[in-house]
């Protein structure tokens, strides 16, 4: 009778291990992002391909774009108001204007231990018209101030958002620098933007989002002086 208990005790704790090992592992994140505009409409529903649960802030989810873009990003997706969309988030994207991000970032309550990611750009006009950055530091940097306790990865700034979606369109593969203070979560965007068809590197600490923010300068200078205008694309090189 001992012996018959301890193997239907072994025969439960195999099929224990046995059913634990074949559940399906979800990898799958809640993503907010906030704003509704173009970036959002490029990676909203490229995450969600991915298998991850969006959430658009919106300041009017109930407008008829928003619901368009949630109805084309499918899914679980659904749009409610920016500081609603952060609460069950682990990822929060600013898919805003750059002027505005200390600002928003600090209207969502609090963001300890989440990602954000911040594609923003921001420049502003120089008294002889020609574009400058519009701070001494970068919206990354501002970011990482606004919610010490975030994990802020500068990404997706140096691209438009029809390389986003359509990275074949570059004619080769498009890299997209990275930065933030903590690896594991560059690494958790560096999986995003693989998952795009996109390729990742890893520039350092946030404190060099300020030269990544800067490489919008040179392609809007493009357009001064009579340029023809120009794109450009960061591409790695391959080593044998
Ligand atoms: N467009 C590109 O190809 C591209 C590429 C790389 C980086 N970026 C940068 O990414 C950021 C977003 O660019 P975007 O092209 O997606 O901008 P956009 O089309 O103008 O969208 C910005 C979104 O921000 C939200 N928002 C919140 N507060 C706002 C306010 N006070 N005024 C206006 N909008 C407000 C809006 O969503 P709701 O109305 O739903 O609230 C709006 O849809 C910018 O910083 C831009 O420089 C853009």
């Amino acid at each position: 009778m001992a012996s018959l208990h301890r193997t239907s005790v072994q025969i439960g704790f195999i099929v224990l291990i046995a059913s634990a090992m074949f559940v399906p592992q979800s990898n799958a994140e809640t993503i907010a992002i906030i704003g509704t505009g173009d970036v959002a409409g490029a990676l909203g529903p490229e995450f969600a391909e991915l298998g991850h649960d969006i959430v658009y802030g919106s300041r009017d989810p109930h407008r008829d774009t928003v619901k368009a873009l949630v109805e084309r990003t499918g899914g679980s997706a659904y749009a409610t108001t920016p500081s609603e969309s952060v609460v069950g988030a682990d990822i929060v994207v600013l898919a805003v204007p750059g002027a505005l991000v200390e600002a928003i970032t600090l209207s969502l309550g609090d963001l300890s231990g989440k990602i954000i990611i911040d594609p923003t750009n921001y420049f502003t006009a120089h008294s002889d018209g020609m574009p400058m950055m519009a701070g001494t530091t970068s919206n990354g940097e501002i970011i990482q101030a606004a919610a010490p306790d975030a994990f802020v990865v500068k990404a997706f700034s140096t691209l438009n958002w029809q390389t986003m979606v359509d990275p074949d369109s570059a004619g080769g593969p498009v890299s997209v620098p990275l930065v933030g203070n903590s690896v594991d979560a560059k690494a958790t965007v560096a999986a995003l933007a693989e998952g795009m068809g996109l390729d990742a590197i890893d520039l350092g600490p946030i404190r060099y989002a300020r030269h990544v923010e800067g490489m919008l300068i040179v392609w809007i200078n493009a357009n001064f002086y009579g340029g023809t205008g120009f794109e450009y694309h960061l591409r790695k090189v391959a080593v044998d």
